[in-house]
């Protein structure tokens, strides 16, 4: 391979790379030494702000798709031709640790895909377990407080700072449902091609005649489900603390595809207030034998990235990435995460983050929005830069198409919890769906977590417990000798 030859950022090669310049041999070193303040400088800024949650990720490209055309429930392109790839990027992550933490440990792993498509990007960002913590997105920032290291410490929550998090758990029944998922066996994880993936907030499909229809999102591993349990994850955090990030690359680099398959569950808004409990509320799961899964098409990811920081770390998802046919349903958690993401995102890599490779979509961006840090100027020309215009011939114009920020909202102004939280019976009925050894290990993980947090907290916890199951809450009342 022919040699190329070092160059500083500017293009200009670089003499010598492992002595800097100095008067006489043994120094001052020199300001003009040019070559090195440029290196030392940009070493200085290497870091960007990590994501303030999902900070450890791994991410892998490919393509999607459909086994056949969704035209009736979606007009959205890309669901549309079999025989059409749509290209994707997904970034699996944990959600509480920081950047450099293990991947074993027990959390939700964070599901993302990003769709190219041609109508722009659509993201899909899930998580590999079923519910959410909350319902209503105001409460999301104190959950994470409590979830992430003490503020007067900096002793994460696995540590010893268990407290926070139960405490925190304890007076938010809504999020029981969630606990008995993440203390199984489901919230420990080592390969990330072996999970499952669900879209969890409730989203709406459009058609062109534009009727709509509610829609989760389900994705089934083809490689199948693996959990591993708490003495597993605890080894494999302290002897192979990147065993997934690890696994994705050199699965994917031995010339082997990761695929999983997208299912949708639809209901119809007729049905909304046919159940004993919200279908908008994220911390529930629609029944399978009412609303059957409906399988979509395939995934494929059989790409690695070439340079993690600039095709992973700078990825940035946003549940309000959507294209036309696929709209937000009112759910109030999913509510909360349309403003949130690309908010971070502009605090995270700037204004003009969607012109990073990474993030741009395939088809052009035609808008007036062309100042603003890192600007990169792509596809911008002209003295037009304001609409309505007659100067740039009165382009870009306005599609004028219905998007669903059009549509008539129900409902006056409140703030109200919904009324049909029915929080404990589905927590109940998925502890009663584990195996005999599933929920000897449900019970076994509480209460070694619980077990760390004060009596009070215990005492409330085994309450939401017990109201989910009487034998849970019974078993683990036991195991913490209360
Ligand atoms: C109101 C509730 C929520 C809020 C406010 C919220 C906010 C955020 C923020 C600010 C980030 C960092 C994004 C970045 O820096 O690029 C993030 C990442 C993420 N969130 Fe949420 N989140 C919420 C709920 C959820 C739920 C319910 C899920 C799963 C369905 C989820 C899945 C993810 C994933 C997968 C990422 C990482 C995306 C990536 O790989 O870059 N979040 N969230």
């Amino acid at each position: 391979m022919k040699k190329k030859t070092l160059t500083t950022n500017q293009g200009v090669p670089v003499t010598d790379n492992q002595n800097s310049l100095t008067a006489g041999q043994r120094g001052p070193v020199l300001l003009q030494d040019i070559p090195l303040i440029e290196k030392l400088a940009h070493f200085d800024r290497e870091r960007i702000p990590e994501r303030v949650v999902h900070a450890k990720g791994a991410g892998a490209h490919g393509y999607f798709r459909v086994y056949k055309n969704m035209a009736l429930y979606t007009k959205a392109k890309f669901l549309q031709d079999p025989e059409k790839k749509t290209l994707v990027l997904v970034r699996f992550s944990t959600v509480v640790g920081a950047r450099g933490s293990a991947d074993s440990v027990r959390d939700p792993r964070g599901f993302a895909v990003k769709f190219y498509t041609e109508d722009g990007n659509y993201d899909l960002v899930g998580n590999n377990l079923p519910v959410f913590f909350i319902r209503d997105a105001i409460k999301f920032p104190d959950m994470v407080h409590s979830f992430k290291p003490a503020p007067d410490t900096n002793i994460p929550v696995s540590s010893s700072a268990n407290n926070r998090f139960w405490d925190f758990i304890s007076l938010s029944p809504e999020s029981t449902h969630m606990i008995t998922w993440l203390f199984s066996d489901r919230g420990t994880v080592k390969s990330f091609r072996k999970m499952e993936g669900f879209g969890v907030n409730t989203y709406i499909w459009v058609n062109d005649k534009g009727k709509g229809v509610y829609v989760k999102y389900h994705w089934k591993p083809a490689a199948g489900i693996e959990t591993i349990d708490r003495h597993e994850s605890t080894r494999l955090a302290g002897e192979d603390p990147d065993i997934a990030t690890r696994d994705l690359y050199d699965w994917i680099a031995s010339g082997k595809t990761v695929e999983y398959e997208l299912n949708v569950q639809l209901m119809e808004f007729e049905d909304e207030f046919k159940l004993d409990f919200d279908p908008l509320d994220a911390t529930k799961t629609w029944p399978e034998d009412k609303y059957p899964l409906m399988k979509v098409g395939k995934m494929v990811l059989d790409k690695n990235p070439e340079n993690y920081f600039a095709e992973v770390e700078q990825a940035a998802f946003c549940p309000a990435s959507v294209v036309p046919g696929i709209e937000p349903s009112a759910d109030k958690l999913l509510q909360g995460r349309l403003f949130s993401y690309a908010d971070t995102q502009r605090h995270r890599l700037g204004p003009n983050y969607l012109q990073i490779p990474v993030n741009r979509p395939i088809v052009d961006v035609n808008n007036n929005q062309r100042d603003g840090f890192m600007q990169t100027g792509t596809g911008f020309s002209g003295t037009v830069n304001y609409e309505p215009n007659t100067l740039g011939g009165g382009s870009p114009c306005q599609s004028g198409d219905l998007t669903f920020g059009d549509r008539p909202f129900v409902g006056g102004e409140v703030r109200q919890k919904i009324a049909l939280t029915n929080d404990f019976q589905q927590a109940g009925e998925h502890y009663h769906s584990l195996s005999k050894k599933d929920q000897d290990h449900l019970v076994d993980n509480i209460v070694d977590s619980l077990g760390h947090a004060k009596t009070d907290i215990q005492k409330r916890m085994v309450k939401n417990l017990t109201n989910a199951d009487a034998e849970l809450g019974k078993r683990v009342a036991q195991g913490l000798k209360i």
